[in-house]
């Protein structure tokens, strides 16, 4: 079915490891968004992996007519790195989807940049990998993404510890020159960091719970790729769940009440020999904001755990 023009138009810019798929089920189980299409990154996993995945999501759920766009292959400077011990070696964890009948439409680049002259000013991009495509197009067309409404990234630690080093985010450590040119573009970005995303735990006896007696396609999807998040989760943190670090993003887009926002002045680290990828904030109280270090960047510091999750569970999993 096509969708008419609603008040949230969304541009989701995709890894497609889990929790991203989780992310696509959110926005488009969500009557308020139309989902303008997805664009796809290197991350979790290579890049022609991630756009097969998000061809695969969009035909489970029935909505082949929404757009999939190929992006950046690789990092701007640093080398490759995947995620493969925590999304499984497709991205989907133990989920064995069709081969998807659709084809890409096209370059994500050039979808990005048109999709939100499109219509100025109404566009949310929100952003669930690593930052190399909107730098690109930001480099391509500078000042493209503050025509955006809103830039959402699910990205960096500040306070938290990191998930893919000590102090690392996976998508801040999988590009930090794309996150440090963003950053540093000052576009109306906000950042929904590791801080906020690791208090929203999705347990795996919830999912079996909601679930339960359901054998459809979209219901084996949920479980099957979940699976091999909740092992690593539990065998490294010993929490039986997902966390739903990309759905967060684009609940931030639905709902901004359930998030409590600050600005802060930060940089992202893109040379350290232990260090890559670390967001690191300017805490120190200098009476004239311009002698810190870094730039004023919009960050989610507190979450509405319960009504996101409720959100999420009522809209994505369904059940009681
Ligand atoms: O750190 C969390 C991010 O990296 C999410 O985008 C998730 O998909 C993960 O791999
Ligand atoms: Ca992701």
């Amino acid at each position: 079915p096509t969708r008419r023009s609603s008040d949230l138009p969304i541009i989701l810019d995709v890894d497609m490891g889990v929790d991203d798929a989780l992310a696509i089920m959110l926005a488009l189980q969500s009557p308020e968004v139309e989902l303008l299409g997805i664009s796809t990154v290197f991350g979790n996993v290579p890049l022609n992996q991630a756009t097969r995945n998000a061809l695969q999501v969009l035909e489970l759920m029935g909505r082949d007519e929404i757009p999939v766009y190929v992006g950046a292959g690789e990092p701007l400077v640093r080398k490759l790195v995947h995620a493969a011990a925590v999304h499984g070696e497709s991205g989907l964890g133990d989920a064995v989807l069709p081969d998807p009948e659709m084809l890409p439409a096209g370059n994500a680049l050039d979808f990005l940049i048109e999709g939100i002259q499109a219509r100025p000013g109404e566009v949310i991009v929100v952003a669930t990998g690593p930052l190399t495509n909107l730098a690109l197009v930001e480099k391509k067309q500078p000042g493209i993404l503050d025509q955006a409404r809103r830039v959402l990234v699910m990205g960096g630690a500040l306070a938290e510890a990191g998930n893919i080093t000590p102090v690392s985010e996976f998508n801040s450590f999988a590009d930090p020159h794309a996150f440090h040119q963003l950053i540093k573009a000052e576009t109306n970005m906000s950042l929904i960091p590791l801080d906020v995303t690791h208090q929203l735990g999705l347990a795996a006896e919830t999912i079996a719970a909601r679930l339960a007696g359901r054998d459809d396609a979209i219901a084996r999807f949920i479980r099957e790729s979940t699976r091999t998040v909740i092992a690593f989760e539990q065998e490294h943190y010993n929490y039986a769940g997902v966390h739903l670090h990309d759905p967060a993003a684009v609940a931030l887009g639905i709902d901004s009440s359930l998030f409590e926002m600050e600005t802060l002045v930060l940089d992202v680290e893109t040379m350290g020999e232990l260090t890559t990828g670390q967001v690191v904030v300017d805490r120190r109280p200098f009476s004239d904001e311009e002698e810190r270090q870094g730039y004023p960047v919009d960050c989610a510091m507190k979450v509405d755990v319960d009504r996101l999750m409720h959100m999420f569970e009522h809209r994505v999993l369904g059940g009681e």
